[in-house]
């Protein structure tokens, strides 16, 4: 029986159980990998105080297997984030927000000790941004945004029928090949009307489980 894509990110997923400390309030990610890792921590959810969601469908889902669901605000620094990514580097930079929920991801990822990210290998690239880069942006700025974007050298493409779980819209910025994932991250982060950019380079992850037909690997910077 051949091992699927689906394999890779339940292997993944529980992997990163290792990584969660008893007693501690968990910040989960959003997407198919991150759902893999809900399903796990709910084995192990009698020895942990709850988690913090970067989405409301994560939410939903950790609610669902009986977790408790804590606002960032009132659980305060957490010690670990786990959640997937749709590009990462060898450098633990990447691009996320393919499922929309950037914003969110990228402040629970800020308030955490550790960014344990998971993936299945087809994710691990040499440059970032064959994948779209996901960028939330106010409404009223789309258009400002857009020109600005392709001032950068991509073509903005809006999400057609999408809004954000805070009410925004998302630009997908097709073709560009991203050489320095930090310095882009702040230039997009300068722009107004830009609330986040899905480039996660600043703060990077501290660990990757990757998924891979010989097993689980382990990269760190
Ligand atoms: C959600 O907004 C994204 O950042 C996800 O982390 C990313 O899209 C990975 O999703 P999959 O695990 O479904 O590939």
């Amino acid at each position: 029986m051949s091992i699927t894509q689906d394999d890779l990110k339940r292997a993944v997923a529980q992997a990163a159980v290792a990584y969660v400390p008893v007693d501690c309030i968990v910040g989960v990610g959003t997407g198919s990998t991150a759902n893999f890792f809900i399903d796990e921590l709910a084995r192990i959810k009698h020895k942990i105080r709850g988690a913090v969601a970067s989405s409301e469908a994560s939410a939903k889902r950790l609610q669902q297997h009986g977790i408790e669901v804590l606002s960032l605000n009132d659980a305060g620094e957490l010690s670990v984030y786990v959640d997937g990514a749709d590009e990462i580097t060898r450098h633990l930079h990447m691009v996320k927000g393919g499922g929309g929920a950037l914003t969110r991801e990228k402040i629970v990822a800020a308030a955490s000790k550790k960014f344990i990210c998971v993936c299945d290998s087809s994710k691990l690239v040499d440059v970032l941004g064959k994948f779209p880069l996901p960028i939330e942006v106010i409404p009223m700025a789309r258009s400002y945004v857009a020109r600005e974007l392709v001032k950068l050298g991509g073509q903005p493409r809006l999400r057609e029928g999408f809004t954000t779980d805070n009410g925004n819209l998302i630009l997908d910025v097709h073709n560009l090949r991203i050489l320095n994932p930090v310095e882009l991250e702040t230039t997009l982060n300068h722009i107004a009307g830009v609330v986040t950019n899905g480039l996660f380079a600043r703060r990077g992850a501290d660990v990757l489980l990757l998924g891979t037909a010989s097993g689980v690997q382990t990269l760190t910077v």
